[in-house]
């Protein structure tokens, strides 16, 4: 109980009378997150609202754990419990908020044709698998561990995709998003970024419940943070 009366603790909270409910527990977190975690209009600070609760929940471990780098939030997700952690991470996957359209871009036809193809379809030549293979073929994710790609800012995209290629962001292992991050260029990453900031969101902005279907012929990549039903882990086939 300490650490809620600790995260409550905001110069805002001090001044609202104090009702003990979630929102008001996260104030320490919406003060950076933007209100409800619907993200800062600057794109640094990601949204929270509405991604998958055990994505979310993953990257507190992440964040606590070592594998993404942010000291300030850090610092204050250290001390509080596995629990609390998942507490905070389905009070904003609850959230309902609506996306701001997306901002028109300045990229070339040719950049974001590469983009679009990258995501849609991947590249057999290169082993890079289609991002919807995962991430749904709405783009919207797949819950309860795979966020969505759209409805997030061309440099917020551009930062995590370049993290996990410079090593400074990862997952639990098998880290599936490593994998696919290390066969793309500089310019493959931006071409990724610049087309799906584009893309409007659907009418329904929820994670898909199941995975779309493999395409014949691609085999699944294994996740750490998002395991498929074990017989159709290639790490299973191959024991
Ligand atoms: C000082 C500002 C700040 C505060 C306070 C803060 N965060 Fe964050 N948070 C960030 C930034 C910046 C990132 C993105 C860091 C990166 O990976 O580049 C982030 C990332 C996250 C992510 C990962 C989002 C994603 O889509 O991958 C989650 C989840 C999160 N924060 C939850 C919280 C919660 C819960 C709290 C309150 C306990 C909190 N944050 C407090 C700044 C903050
Ligand atoms: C094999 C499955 C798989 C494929 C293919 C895949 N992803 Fe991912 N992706 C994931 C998982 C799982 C996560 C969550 C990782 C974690 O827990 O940190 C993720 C996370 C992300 C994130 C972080 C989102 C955020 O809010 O911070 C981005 C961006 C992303 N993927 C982009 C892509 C792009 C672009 C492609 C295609 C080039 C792609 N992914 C292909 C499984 C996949």
């Amino acid at each position: 109980m300490a650490c809620i009366a600790w995260l409550a603790a905001s110069p805002a909270a001090a001044a609202a009378p104090f009702e003990d409910t979630m929102a008001q527990r996260t104030l320490a977190c919406t003060a950076c997150h933007g209100p409800q975690g619907r993200a800062a209009a600057d794109g640094y600070y990601p949204r929270l609202a509405g991604k998958p609760a055990g994505y979310l929940y993953n990257q507190l471990l992440n964040f606590r754990e070592g594998r993404r780098h942010y000291g300030l939030m850090t610092q204050l997700i250290d001390p509080l419990s596995d629990a609390y952690l998942l507490e905070m991470a389905q009070y904003f996957s609850s959230l309902e908020v609506p996306y701001p359209a997306p901002l028109p871009g300045t990229a070339s036809a040719d950049v974001l044709r590469l983009g679009r193809q990258l995501v849609s379809e991947g590249d057999a030549s290169r082993k890079v698998p289609a991002c919807i293979q995962c991430h749904g073929q709405a783009m919207t994710g797949v819950a309860p561990h795979i966020p969505g790609l759209l409805g997030l800012p061309r440099d917020y995209l551009n930062a995590q995709l370049g993290a996990w290629k410079a090593g400074q962001r990862q997952a639990h292992a098998p880290d599936c998003m490593q994998a696919v991050v290390e066969r793309l260029s500089l310019e493959d990453i931006n071409a990724v970024a610049s087309w799906v900031a584009t893309q409007p969101l659907p009418v329904n902005t929820h994670p898909a419940s199941a995975p779309p279907a493999l395409v014949a012929g691609s085999k699944a990549i294994s996740c750490g943070s998002a395991p498929l039903p074990a017989v159709t882990l290639e790490s299973k086939a191959k024991k």
